[in-house]
């Protein structure tokens, strides 16, 4: 069967401070309607099962959120490399011969999403490699990982190389050479993941050997925090890629929603409930919840304001907003 698993693990840093500890962004709506984590369920509906994986602390909330999917709760919150590791094994364990097709819980995605995504598992199955779906990309954008094409296999193409989220000058040699930027989605067989995973240099290699013994406590605990970026798709050396014809970007920092949202006739862009009054200014981003927000004389800001908490940053630095993340973390 097809398994998809939704990754809703993530404390979502660079949208704080919509984005908070007890609040991450896949409980959020952000371009109105449905929450993040429920569009991405609905999403995978196509597939035979939609597994979502989780972090202890969210574990409520998404079964709250969700109460048609399946709930993996990962034993700590380690990133995307131990979390897939963990889901990975647990859907070997309860399904024949499955592929798992892997949902980060922070895309828009318009269009037939279906399509390409089964013929990205189809391509894991047959081939048993790990598959990445591939966006064309229209900017250097350094909030994204890129993949570099090898041998054409009409379908799908060999990876020759994984970059993970480039510098802004190497992004755009990237952009130059044809790369597709990682949409952060995958597809693959449990056996093809371990394989990688499980090598002998891989920083997943300890968890993968206590999940053998039946002891996930311990390997949450041997491992560090890793993406899967970094612990498997950089390393790995059967991986494909498969393009993702669709209309898609990851919502996870303020910039993208301009690229989202309507704008208005001064390029503003509006977010949840606020109101915005604006002399002079232009393509600005405003985000809040009952807030009225003036703006004279600036360009190219986010004023992001929730709660009793505000933040201001160039939307070309919206990336840099993780930098806020242990203030995140400490006030909850
Ligand atoms: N279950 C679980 N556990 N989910 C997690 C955890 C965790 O510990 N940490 C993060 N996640 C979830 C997030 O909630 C999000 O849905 C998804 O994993 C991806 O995490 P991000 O933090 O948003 O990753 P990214 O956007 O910086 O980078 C990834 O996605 C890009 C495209 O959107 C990478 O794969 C890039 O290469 C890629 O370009
Ligand atoms: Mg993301």
């Amino acid at each position: 069967p097809l398994v998809a698993a939704v990754l809703a693990g993530g404390v979502g840093s660079r949208l704080y401070p919509a984005s908070r500890s007890h609040r991450p962004k896949q409980f959020l709506s952000l371009t109105g309607g449905d929450t993040l984590l429920e569009r991405t369920v609905a999403r995978a509906d196509f597939a035979d099962r939609v597994v979502v994986s989780t972090r202890p602390a969210f574990a409520d909330a998404v079964h709250e959120a969700v109460p048609e999917a399946t709930v993996v709760v990962e034993p700590a919150g380690k990133d995307t490399g131990p979390a897939l590791t963990y889901v990975t094994h647990r859907i070997a364990e309860r399904f024949d011969d499955p592929v798992v097709l892997a949902l980060p819980s922070d895309h828009h995605v318009a269009g037939d999403f279906e399509t390409p995504a089964r013929r990205g598992a189809r391509v894991a199955a047959e081939t048993d490699t790990l598959v990445t779906f591939g966006v064309a990309p229209d900017r250097p954008d350094t909030g994204y990982g890129y993949v570099e094409p090898g041998r054409d296999r009409g379908v799908y193409a060999e990876v020759a190389a994984f970059h993970e989220k480039p510098d802004a000058e190497t992004a755009r040699k990237y952009v130059d050479r044809g790369y597709y930027w990682n949409a952060g989605i995958f597809a693959w067989t449990p056996a093809a993941f371990v394989e990688a995973a499980g090598a002998p240099d891989s920083p997943l290699s300890p968890l993968v050997d206590a999940l053998d013994q039946g002891d996930p406590e311990a390997g949450f605990a041997a491992v560090d925090p890793v993406s899967v970026d970094h612990a498997v798709l950089e390393r790995a050396e059967n991986v494909a890629v498969v393009p993702l014809t669709v209309e898609w970007d990851d919502l996870g920092s303020w910039d993208a929603l301009q690229r989202i949202l309507p704008a208005d006739e001064n390029g503003t862009v509006v977010a949840g409930d606020a109101a915005v009054t604006a002399v002079d200014a232009a393509n600005n981003v405003v985000a809040g919840d009952d807030v009225h927000v003036s703006l004279v004389g600036v360009e190219d800001l986010a004023v992001v304001a929730y709660d009793d908490r505000v933040l201001v940053v160039p939307t070309a630095a919206a990336q840099r907003v993780r930098e806020l993340v242990s203030d995140l973390e400490s006030s909850g």
